[in-house]
């Protein structure tokens, strides 16, 4: 959880900074992220992996939950790879110095150009169907590149978790990966190619998970289909279980530890190799959300509010479903605590609204809160998975700032958006310029 307490000013500090003076020093909104958090649970990743496989292990972190240069080199010097999903995801990991033998790129249509950005980059791309392994062999062959192009091939397990439909990936009626009933043809094809080189295996099953179980099936699937390749003669080498472990946005969530998490993932892993007498691939895993989600919160200024009596009392804050776009989207679930009156008690239920032209742009229903006024700092928790990621502009309202914090000190990470930048990409034809 946050390095965050409340000071003797009865505000919330995070990383050493006082939250109400991170505002008044960057604006509001307000991304905060605490350093601290972001690198335990790296470590926590890392130390579990280490404690329970006698293989080899590597985490990388899914950069989709929050792709920028800090957050990439924050993960790559706690020594992670990275997990990316597009051209613009792999150049923001390649500019943050992330070495690209630990750079893995996926995506269900990676575009020509992304595979021949990726080619020249020296990263290792998980093929997702036979569109693109197809087209990889090509430009492969015509580049004339020294080295084999190294690839991962994703499949889709067949197993299903409960988490929100738009976020559930394992189920045989996916968009994503291989369909494992082609796994001979596959294969086959793979195992005739000079060009290209095998190293491993991925599928992932879904996002906020709490469940454990369907990671322990995958894990036993997975090896099966290692086993399957050896018949091939293809030397796979490494398994990625992908990522999915949930986090805590609200009181009732209850999701397992990071340890609890990967312990029996390591272990199925031991065993069904063991039982088929194949040695331990190297294993990896891309968690995003527990690694980042927990680390940010978002500090918003409260303006106006609207009291409709006996109904509902809504108070609007200056950002919404632009910076956070999880609750209109899945509707997501989030907490949240007045960062200037710390202790002053919860009497109130309110709803916080955001500040768009749109009525479903409601960040938490219900909140419970004390009694809040104009010019108060509200602080919803646990931003720091797919809110920025997954930011727009939508009313033009520019992006907020981020910071980070450590030991007292903040470091803006992300500038906030101008007006200048919100127009910087229009373009006014000839013909309508009066
Ligand atoms: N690996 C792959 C191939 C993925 O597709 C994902 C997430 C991850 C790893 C990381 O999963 P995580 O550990 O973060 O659960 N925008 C949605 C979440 C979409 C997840 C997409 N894939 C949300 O805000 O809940």
């Amino acid at each position: 959880p946050l390095t965050a307490r409340v000071n003797n000013h009865d505000h919330l500090e995070i990383g050493g900074c006082d939250v109400t003076t991170l505002v008044e020093q960057f604006g509001s909104p307000l991304y905060i992220l605490d350093e601290q958090t972001l690198r335990t649970a790296c470590r926590q990743y890392q130390d579990s992996f280490k404690r329970y496989y006698k293989g080899e292990s590597q985490v990388l972190y899914a950069s989709k939950a929050w792709s920028c240069i800090s957050v990439c080199a924050i993960a790559h010097d706690a020594g992670l790879g990275i997990d990316v999903v597009s051209g613009g995801e792999l150049y923001t990991a390649l500019s943050a110095g992330v070495n690209p033998d630990k750079i893995y790129f996926h995506g269900n249509n990676k575009s020509h150009q992304e595979l021949t950005f990726a080619i020249e980059s020296g990263c290792i791309i998980v093929v997702d169907n036979w569109y693109e392994l197809r087209t990889l062999v090509d430009i492969a062959k015509q580049t004339a590149t020294q080295r084999s192009i190294r690839i991962m091939l994703r499949l889709t397990p067949g197993i299903e978790c409960h988490t929100h439909e738009y976020i559930r990936t394992g189920h045989l009626d996916s968009k994503f990966g291989f369909d494992p009933n082609q796994l001979d043809d596959l294969f086959t094809f793979v195992s005739q190619q000079s060009v290209i080189n095998c190293l491993g295996l991925h599928a992932h099953i879904g996002s906020q998970i709490f469940e454990r179980q369907p990671h322990q099936d995958l894990a036993a699937v997975m090896v099966q289909w290692l086993n399957k390749a050896a018949g091939y003669g293809l030397s796979i080498k490494e398994l990625n279980v992908g990522g999915g472990l949930g986090i805590k946005y609200t009181e009732s969530d209850d999701p397992p530890s990071i340890e609890e998490w990967v312990k029996p993932i390591c272990e199925v892993i031991q065993q069904a190799c063991a039982a088929n007498n194949l040695p331990l691939p190297k294993l990896l895993s891309e968690p995003g959300r527990s690694l980042i989600g927990t680390a940010c919160v978002t500090a918003y200024s409260i303006g106006s509010s609207k009291v409709i009596p006996e109904i509902r009392t809504y108070v609007a804050v200056d950002g919404g479903m632009s910076d956070n776009p999880r609750p209109i989207t899945y509707q997501s679930v989030y907490r949240a605590v007045v960062a200037n009156r710390m202790s002053a008690p919860i009497t109130e239920s309110v709803t916080i609204a955001g500040k768009h032209c749109e009525s479903g742009d409601i960040l938490i229903k219900d909140a419970r809160v004390p009694k809040i006024e104009s010019g108060d700092i509200l602080v919803v928790i646990a931003t720091g998975a797919y809110n920025y990621s997954m930011a727009s502009n939508y009313n033009r309202l520019p992006r907020p700032a981020a910071v980070i914090v450590a030991n007292g000190e903040a470091n803006l990470i992300l500038r906030r958006e101008t007006y200048q930048d919100l127009i910087r990409q229009d373009c006014l034809p000839q013909r309508l310029k009066s």
